[in-house]
């Protein structure tokens, strides 16, 4: 039993193949119709399509302006890319405390740490479970910060009716190798604006306006840069992949649901072990299941010994040397670092492994 798994559907195979046979694997119509089959079938705002969920993040802080001296806050509980994207602006990362049977950040504590030189919040949706949004774009507005959503978990979460990734002025996906839909490598920036949309357009590619940028006599392009870019586009081979392994990826995201409605069924009870939290208000896209456990060492060891995998996936990223952070506050942040553990929820997983973890769990670690 893997804890991850990479799905590739047929129609993606195809599909690359298709792209191969073009000849034409640079950004182009493979991208553009990505694009518009995430805002169809996904309901994303504008997404444009990148080469990874790091570079989405990076995008969204320079389209927002945000650059040294100014302050970015975060959770310490997520992956180093989203901490190392601010330091790429030359902003400094603020860690701020998280809500123990979530994982999210909590919006009281995130108001704490906010001063004259907050410029940005990043709400990361750890595991696919949706943040406080409301409560976090208030304190955007009456700040006058740029709401940032790591989304990289959270591909097909809904929050209070809406997806993710049309509620914040930004929302950053990933497409990397095990996430719910891949393209290999890959990202999505969602913007609630047409002019940032714009701007993420221009800057994925070097500053140059592909759309408005004619090819001259002389054979290049005739453009001008005004705003610093990156490379940061997809490539079309990438897009065709994605584009196949959006096939079936509403039923697949309902089974991972139904997987989870199983864990927590058979979980409820079980002493050692905390549930997370699971209101009604918003849908879940369980890119792991997480719980809280007593003994986590002796519970993964058990585990382990019956052939199941268990992970932390991520450990608290404020204590890597180059934040060089002195964060000491982080009381919900220490609580679900000591017993937060994930099980396998992934669309290779059956009912008959589900039914195994919980035997196994059942009996005790
Ligand atoms: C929370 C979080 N943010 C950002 C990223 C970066 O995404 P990518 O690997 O596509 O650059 C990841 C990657 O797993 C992640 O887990």
């Amino acid at each position: 039993m893997e804890f991850f798994n990479t799905h590739i559907t047929p129609e993606a195979i195809s599909a690359v193949t298709r792209t191969l046979e073009t000849g034409w694997l640079s950004e182009g119509a493979q991208v553009r119709d990505f694009e518009a089959a995430l805002s169809a079938e996904l309901a994303l705002v504008n997404p444009v399509l990148v080469n990874s969920g790091t570079s989405a993040l990076h995008l969204a802080l320079a389209i927002a302006g945000i650059g040294p001296g100014d302050e970015v806050i975060l959770p310490a509980q997520t992956f180093v890319a989203t901490g190392l994207a601010i330091l790429m602006q030359s902003a400094t990362p603020v860690f701020c405390d998280i809500d123990p049977r979530t994982g999210n950040i909590d919006p009281t504590a995130a108001e704490e740490k906010i001063t004259s030189r907050t410029k940005a919040i990043i709400p990361v949706h750890w595991g696919g479970y949706p943040c406080e949004l409301d409560e976090i774009n208030t304190l955007a507005r009456q700040y006058d910060l740029a709401v940032i959503e790591d989304a990289a978990h959270a591909l097909g979460a809904q929050y209070r009716g809406q997806a993710i990734g049309r509620i914040s002025r930004f929302t950053a996906f990933s497409f990397q190798a095990i996430k719910h839909l891949t393209t290999g490598d890959g990202g999505a920036l969602c913007c609630t604006s047409p002019d940032d949309r714009d701007a993420a357009q221009t800057r994925r590619w070097f500053g140059i306006d592909r759309a408005a940028s004619k090819q001259t006599i002389l054979g290049e392009r005739d453009y001008d840069i005004a705003e610093l870019g990156f490379k940061y586009h997809m490539n079309d081979l990438a897009a065709s992949l994605g584009r196949g392994n959006l096939v079936g990826f509403h039923s697949r995201l309902q089974r991972r649901q139904a997987i989870a409605a199983r864990y927590r069924h058979g979980l409820e009870s079980v002493p050692g072990i905390t549930l997370m939290k699971n209101p009604e208000d918003r849908k879940h896209a369980y890119w792991i299941f997480t719980i809280l456990v007593e003994d986590r060492e002796g519970f993964i060891r058990k585990l382990a010994s019956e052939g199941i995998p268990a992970s932390v996936v991520h450990l608290r990223i404020d204590r890597n040397s180059i934040f060089r952070s002195i964060t000491q506050d982080l009381r919900g942040q220490e609580a679900f670092e000591r017993h937060q553990i994930s099980l396998p929820c992934h669309n290779a997983i059956c009912d008959v492994d589900i039914d195994h973890i919980l035997n196994v769990i059942c009996g005790g670690w």
